[in-house]
């Protein structure tokens, strides 16, 4: 029996969805944990794109997929994202979709502040994908927030709303500079939305206590990366949650010893959307080369992905902060036709070497990244499902991760869609 952590080791969109829709073949339930719909998880199956920005990805292998108290739901996109996969064919009734009383709820003030903020920040701006996740977080800090079991009880909800819309709209309106927002329209469409989605709430920590008592297999689907993490990432521009593997057991509502594998997502080059240092970062022709290869726009928000070569510093404080039994490689069919593959091995700071990854953004804004340079390899690999058939280049590359990271590849993706991967050994077989 297996109960596997997804986490992204980078700076997110690591390819995240992609596994998780491979390896939800082999478990019961998929649970997401953390963030809300600032995630954007593509699987190609059949030919056929799907992103999911909160349904957690084991959707389409139809298991039972779990929204954990760790996230945040803007209602409306989830009801859309239901309407989404009903018009492809796939109908989410109760027995596929469960989502946490716990959870909580994002309001349109959330995304009105996330917005005014941005702009009144001007050049210093975090980059935000502008969905009110940051507020949303914030209020359930400051004991404000508003979560789904009290979102689906019309008199609870409409008090909390009254106390705390005179805050929000003094401080939307006298410190922001926007619009106040109207009592009544909350409220329609909200108990709107609290009726479509009340048959969903349960106590899914419940839910999958009992179902690893009966030996049912679970998938943890992490969203954004390491490096976004809240405490971990590159404060302050970092998402608002806690990313890492760790936070699948207080988000969704179970203990530590139930989590038996933890894999890490790993692009085979770095990108990085919104704002913030990227030491390996490109901002030449290979750069622009890598972009339009793979294919690099944000899922969410459609910008455009800045991109740079496979930083080893962050790979090794990813495996540390998730403990990582094993990493999946992805995109690596993007690096064909490169002639030579740039590792960063340390970071040059103030004359001395740096090998782990540091706090002070004024520091990581300073590195210059160490590079090692190997061959790169011109066959088109996207067709090769056996690893002995990889150029040998390639098969270098991939050892050299491994030996720099000292974690093992299980997972080897060549291209977008369910088939295209090589899997060298089956976490859950
Ligand atoms: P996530 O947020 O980590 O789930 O990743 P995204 O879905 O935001 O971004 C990953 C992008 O790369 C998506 O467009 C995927 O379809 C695509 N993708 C995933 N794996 C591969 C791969 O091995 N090769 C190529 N070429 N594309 C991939
Ligand atoms: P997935 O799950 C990449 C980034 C934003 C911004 C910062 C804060 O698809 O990998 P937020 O809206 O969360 O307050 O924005 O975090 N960010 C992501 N970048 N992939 C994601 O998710 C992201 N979710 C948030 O671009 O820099
Ligand atoms: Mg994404």
């Amino acid at each position: 029996m297996a109960n596997i952590v997804i986490v992204g080791t980078q700076w997110g969109d690591e390819g995240k969805g992609k596994v998780v829709d491979l390896l939800a073949e082999f478990a019961d339930i998929v649970v997401r944990f953390q963030g809300g719909n600032n995630a954007g998880h593509t699987m190609v199956v059949n030919g056929k794109q799907f992103i999911s920005h909160l349904i957690p990805s084991g959707i389409l292998q139809k298991k039972i997929c779990l929204i954990g108290n760790g996230m945040v739901i803007d209602p409306a996109v989830l009801i859309e994202e239901l309407d989404y996969l009903k018009s492809k064919g796939i109908d989410v009734g109760q027995d596929k979709l469960m989502i946490s009383e716990k959870a909580h709820i994002i309001m349109p003030y959330h995304k009105q502040i996330d917005h005014a903020r941005e702009r009144m920040k001007g050049d210093k701006k975090i980059g935000t994908t502008g969905r009110g996740i940051g507020p949303s977080y914030e209020d359930k800090a400051t004991r404000r927030g508003i979560r789904f079991v009290d979102f689906i009880d019309p008199e609870v909800f409409s008090k909390k709303v009254k106390t705390i819309l005179e805050e929000k709209n003094f401080y939307l309106k006298e410190y922001l500079s926007s619009e106040p927002l109207d009592f009544d329209d909350i409220i329609d469409k909200y108990s709107e939305y609290a009726e479509r989605l009340a048959p969903f709430v349960t106590n899914i920590s419940l839910v999958i206590s009992r179902a690893i008592k009966e030996g049912k297999q679970i998938l943890f689907e992490g969203a954004q990366g390491t490096h976004l993490d809240i405490d971990h990432g590159t404060y302050p521009y970092v998402t608002s949650s806690n990313t890492i593997a760790g936070n699948a057991c207080a988000g969704a509502g179970i203990g530590p010893k139930e989590i038996t594998d933890v894999i890490g997502i790993v692009k085979a080059y770095t990108t990085r959307v919104g704002q913030g240092p990227f030491p390996s970062e490109l901002f030449d022709e290979t750069g622009d080369r890598i972009q339009e290869k793979g294919v690099e726009f944000g899922a969410t928000t459609g910008r455009r992905r800045r991109c740079g070569w496979l930083d080893t510093v962050i790979l090794r404080n990813a495996v540390r902060l998730n403990s990582l039994s094993s990493l999946a490689i992805t995109k690596l069919d993007v690096l064909g036709g490169q002639e030579f593959l740039k590792i960063c091995t340390g970071y040059e700071y103030d004359g001395k070497i740096l090998n782990d990854f540091p706090a002070s953004l004024n520091v990581l804004s300073a590195c210059k990244p160490i590079y090692e340079t190997l061959p790169g390899w011109s066959e088109d690999i996207s067709n090769i499902r056996r690893i002995e058939d990889l150029p040998q280049n390639a098969r270098n590359y991939l050892n050299r991760i491994e030996e720099l990271a000292e974690t093992l590849i299980q997972i080897i993706s060549l291209g977008p869609a369910r088939d295209e991967t090589i899997i060298i050994s089956n976490p859950y077989t």
